[in-house]
Order: structure tokens, then C-alpha cells, then sequence
């Protein structure tokens, strides 16, 4: 069964059980702050969980884009990849643990409407209980209930290292909870009954790979702990289709998966030394840099930009490893055509993906053999903060690149040395990891929530006196400063930001109520709400609006929330402390609350 098929099946499967069919978000979170990229299916859906209302209802399911890059290190063995899609369903307070577990042994054993995986290779762990919860019996319960052997339903509790198995949450704040995980014996032979230390063992040679977990998000963190329960109990499941494809296609990796096998045979066409571990990095991370600027990431030395920078240097390197000479176009071309059913944007935007990713790929492939020799004469001994720099900055190493390859040769690079070169240099802050700021997926803090109101407001005063072509590029909220990125070709000027300043304050002092309201996204759209990616809006969207008693609407934009109820909680003045060009036609402005 090839992956459309998979991913298609899943989504009917959930709908047949009424479930709203969402689309996928952007890869970069809309609104949050604290991460740089979207990591799982539930990221999006943080407020929901929450509590708030969503406006498809209680029931959802989707295929949701992901990128995690924390274990690059791993890519190259069977199952890791830097992006991949999470199929999920939810229940926002709606089902629990009984319909979750049975849907997913369902879908996962039925010839008919789901997968038809044999049951005899199915392993499952449960939570073995802590100081924040009980050891979930009722899903041992439910899983016997469906004909799981007892002997293959393993507790798992605190491993030596303290690591909390079998309980998922997105970060230090947020919706979490125990959850049940699914596993499934990827070998020829079969490893049929194990115990839980036989299981685990084959767990860490991957002869068992996990393919669905389903979370039942009843409890909140604060600041890394359990604070109580939620307003509901819900459920969040996550599937992997990387994953579902290499099982369902009976291969060991998913590198060898319909998702994979177009650019995999490219590799090893243009390969001219053979090294599966260089081809399977080349593969994922050309992959992900296309997902990655299909959503408008461009390389740079900050944040996203960095993350994408060195993935595609690191392509770059491990191409050169396998001595291919060409361009990239045939690489990003396989992956676009690829997807370009279900994420046409890759489509659309390939012209654009292919001139930036050459770009950047050829700058560092004319730099990267005098930076490996250089590296070469450097590496006799221990790398020092400044060498690393050096190599950074002429050579064009990320970091991160020049430690990987001392780490072959067995000595150490000063990296804290490297960062005091680095803000010498450049007072640019940057970030090799998703993780980013303080705060959380849920930052729902006062502060951050009256900045995420002005934020609307001031999208408001500039289309107000800039016009229409204005729409928000991108935003980045935290306490201390909202950070906005808008469509306008040139500068802007003082007086106009004095302007839009004043729009804000306005209805700042108004007191004006902010109003949320449910409609159909034609509607919207027809109304005039503002709005950016409407595509990747279900049908029925939030709209939030800033509403004075007097009539008048200050905004009016689609949006998952948080926000003050009324705008007097805006506690102070509203004020752009910057403005500046952020990428061709596109400002970035930075403003406080005083
Ligand atoms: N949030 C869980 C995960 O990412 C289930 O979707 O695994």
C-alpha cells in the first residue's frame, strides 16, 4: 500500500467515526513564540486542547507536517527522518481512552478500512504510573479486550536514567498525559511472544518500530510540572507515515518507502562512491529544506534560517562525500513531484525553491573542499573557539558541521570560545534547535496574550495607512516584545508608525470588547476579515474582533487565539520600537507595551 493510500484511508476511517477533516499548518506555528518549527500534530492545536472551542467541532483528524531536527545526529539509520507527517486524530473533550485504543487497534488490523497489519506483530506499552498519575490500568484493560495478549502489553515506568516513558507532553507548559504506544516487529523472521526485556532490547536494535501513539491529554505543566487537570479529557493521537510505509511496504527502513524511493534512486544514480548512510542524509534533509521554504523559511543566520542553512550544507557535504557533481534541481524536483497532490504549494513555489536552494547549496560547495583542508591542518589538536569561527565565517561551517567532523577525528572545538567569537562579530542571536525562547507552546501569560492583541490591532493600522497589499508574513510573541513581519515593499516611514501607534492606543483607551466568532471561511473572506494561508483553514474559522461599544471595529482577523477580553486588560502604551527590512518585500517591526 503506497502512502496516498495510507494517508487517505486514515482520514476516511476517521470521518466515517465523525471526525472533521482539517488541513495542515504551516510548518512554522503561527502565533508561537516558542518554538521555531511545528513538532507534532497536536502543536496547532494547543488552545483547543486547552479548552477553547474549535470551530470544526470535537472530533478531528488530519495529516499534519512536522519537523524535528534534535536528532539529526540519528538520521542516516532506518527510522529517523527531520520531517515527516503525523497522522492524528483528536477528541477535544469528546471520546476517551476506550474509543481511542479500539479505533487505533482497528485501523491498524482491518483489511477492509485500515491497514490490515497482523495483529501477532503487534506490541503495546502503557503507563506504568508515577507521583503525577496512576498506572493506567484501564488501557491494559481495553487492549485485552481487543485480543492483545497480556504478555504483550507492557508497564513501563522511569528507566535508570529518570526518562518518563509512556507520558508525552509538547514541552515545559502545556496539555499532557500518560499515553499508550503502539509497536510493530519489522523483522523476516518474527519475534513473536517477548518480555518486557526482550522487547526492549528489540526496541533498541529496531526490529520493533513504534507506529502510533495515542496520548490521553488530561493533566497541565507549568514550568515542568504537573500543576492538575484539564478543563477536558482529551485525546491526542499521532501516527507517523514514514513509519506506517516502511511496515506496510515490508521494508527495514523508511528510506526504502514510495515517500523516499524518488530521490533515493537519484542519489544513487548520480552517487558515484556508495555510501548509504551520506545518501539517506543527502535524501531527508533535501526534503525537509523543500518543506521548509515551501513555507517560506529562508537560510539565514538566525532561527529558522539556521536550521535550514545547515541542513542544506549538510546535504551539500555528504553529496560531496558520495562524489555527486550536478546541481540539485533533480533532487527537489523528485520532491515535488512527489507531493505535489497533497501539498501543491511545493508545486507552485519550485522555481523559487530551486533558485534559493542552489544558491545557498553552491556558495558553500565552492567554500566547503578549502574548508575541509583547512579543517584538516586545525584538527591535530583541540579546535579553538576562534578556529571554529574561522571556519564559519570564511568556509561557511555551521558550528554544529565543524563539531561533527571533530568528533570523527576524536578531538573537541571549543564551542563556548566559538559563541564569544560570534557576538563579537555579529550581534545576531542564533539557534541550531527548534527550542527558543522561554515560555511554552501554551504561553498564554498576561503579557504575551495584551502583545498578541496589539499585534492585531497594529495589522489593522497598517493596512489602515499602508493599504491592502499589507498581510502579515510571519509573527513572533513573547513577554517582553512582539516581532512582526508584513508584506510592503519599501520603509515605513516614522510618522506612519506614529500613526499606527496612535490606531492601537485608540482603541486601547476605548476599552472595546474583543469579540470571537464562528463562521463559515467563505464568509469571512467575503466580509473582509484579514487574514494570511486561508487555505490551510478549515471550513468553519474563529474570527476575532476588536469591537468598541460605539460601533466601531478596530479588527478583525482570523486567528486561534490567545487574547485580552476587552482591550482596557492592555495595561500601558502601545509602542514600534523598530522598524526594518526582514527579506525582499517584506518589514519587520518590533513593538512594546510601556
Ligand atoms: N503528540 C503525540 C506525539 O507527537 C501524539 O500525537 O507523539
Amino acid at each position: 500500500m503506497q502512502s496516498a493510500e495510507i494517508r487517505s484511508r486514515f482520514l476516511e476511517f476517521f470521518k466515517k467515526r465523525g471526525h472533521a477533516i482539517i488541513p495542515s499548518a504551516p510548518l512554522i506555528p503561527e502565533n508561537d513564540p516558542s518554538v521555531l518549527f511545528t513538532t507534532a500534530g497536536m502543536h496547532p492545536l494547543v488552545p483547543y486542547l486547552l479548552g477553547q472551542a474549535h470551530p470544526s467541532g470535537t472530533r478531528l483528524a488530519n495529516s499534519q507536517k512536522c519537523v524535528r531536527t534534535q536528532d539529526i545526529d540519528e538520521v542516516g539509520d532506518k527510522t529517523h527522518d527531520t520531517f515527516f507527517e503525523m497522522l492524528g486524530n483528536w477528541s477535544l473533550g469528546d471520546y476517551f481512552k476506550k474509543n481511542a485504543i479500539t479505533w487505533s487497534y482497528e485501523f491498524l488490523t482491518s483489511k477492509e478500512e485500515g491497514l490490515g497489519l497482523d495483529p501477532k506483530r503487534l506490541y503495546v506499552t502503557v503507563f506504568g504510573g508515577n507521583e503525577d498519575a496512576p498506572r493506567d490500568e484501564e488501557s491494559f484493560a481495553i487492549w485485552k479486550s481487543l485480543g492483545v495478549p497480556e504478555h504483550r502489553i507492557y508497564f513501563m515506568t522511569k528507566d535508570v536514567k529518570g526518562k518518563e516513558p509512556n507520558w508525552w507532553s509538547p514541552g515545559d507548559n502545556g496539555p499532557c498525559g500518560p499515553d499508550s504506544e503502539m509497536f510493530y516487529d519489522v523483522t523476516e523472521r518474527g519475534l513473536g511472544d517477548m518480555t518486557k526485556e526482550e522487547y526492549m532490547a528489540a526496541d533498541d536494535r529496531q526490529e520493533v518500530v513504534e507506529i502510533w501513539n495515542d496520548v490521553f491529554m488530561e493533566y497541565e505543566k507549568k514550568d515542568g510540572k504537573v500543576i492538575g487537570k484539564l478543563k477536558n479529557k482529551n485525546v491526542d493521537t499521532g501516527a507517523g507515515l514514514e513509519r506506517l510505509c516502511m511496515v506496510m511496504q515490508k521494508t527495514d527502513n523508511v528510506f526504502a518507502t514510495d515517500l523516499f524511493v524518488p530521490i533515493m534512486s537519484v542519489i544513487h544514480t548520480q552517487a558515484t562512491k556508495y555510501d548509504e548512510r551520506a545518501a539517506r542524509i543527502v535524501a531527508d534533509h533535501i526534503r525537509t529544506a523543500v518543506f521548509m521554504m515551501g513555507d517560506g523559511v529562508t537560510p539565514s543566520n538566525t532561527d529558522r534560517g539556521y536550521v535550514l542553512r545547515r541542513l542544506i550544507r549538510r546535504a551539500v557535504r555528504y553529496a560531496d562525500q558520495l562524489g555527486i557533481v550536478g546541481g540539485f534541481e533533480e533532487f527537489i524536483e523528485s520532491i515535488t513531484i512527489k507531493y505535489q497532490e497533497i501539498y501543491p504549494i511545493l508545486a507552485e513555489k519550485k522555481e523559487t525553491i530551486i533558485d534559493e536552494f542552489t544558491r545557498e547549496g553552491s556558495k558553500f560547495k565552492k567554500t566547503l573542499a578549502n574548508g575541509l583542508r583547512e579543517f584538516e591542518k586545525l584538527s591535530i589538536s583541540a579546535i579553538s573557539g576562534s578556529d571554529a569561527f574561522a571556519l564559519f565565517s570564511t568556509y561557511g561551517f555551521p558550528l554544529e558541521m565543524t563539531e561533527e567532523l571533530a568528533i570523527e577525528k576524536g578531538v573537541m572545538v571549543d564551542r563556548a570560545g566559538f559563541e564569544v567569537e560570534f557576538k563579537k562579530h555579529q550581534d545576531l542571536s542564533r539557534s541550531g534547535a527548534e527550542q527558543k525562547f522561554k515560555g511554552g507552546l501554551a504561553d498564554t501569560g498576561e503579557k504575551t496574550t495584551m502583545l498578541h492583541t496589539c499585534t492585531h490591532l497594529m495589522l489593522a493600522g497598517l493596512r489602515k495607512y499602508l493599504g491592502d497589499h499589507v498581510h502579515q508574513a510571519g509573527s513572533n510573541i513573547t513577554a517582553e516584545r512582539t516581532r512582526f513581519d508584513f508584506t510592503h515593499p519599501e520603509k515605513v516611514s516614522r510618522e506612519v508608525l506614529d500613526q499606527v501607534e496612535a490606531y492601537v492606543n485608540e482603541a486601547i483607551s476605548k476599552q472595546c470588547p474583543v469579540i470571537i466568532e464562528q463562521m463559515k471561511k467563505e464568509e469571512a473572506q467575503a466580509q473582509g476579515v484579514e487574514g494570511s494561508f486561508w487555505e490551510k483553514y478549515p471550513d468553519v474559522v474563529d474570527v476575532y474582533r476588536v469591537k468598541c461599544d460605539d460601533g466601531t471595529v478596530y479588527s478583525s482577523e482570523l486567528c486561534g487565539g490567545p487574547h485580552v477580553k476587552n482591550t482596557a486588560d492592555i495595561k500601558g502604551r502601545f509602542h514600534i520600537t523598530k522598524e526594518e527590512a526582514s527579506s525582499a518585500g517584506v518589514r519587520r517591526v518590533k513593538a512594546v507595551i510601556e
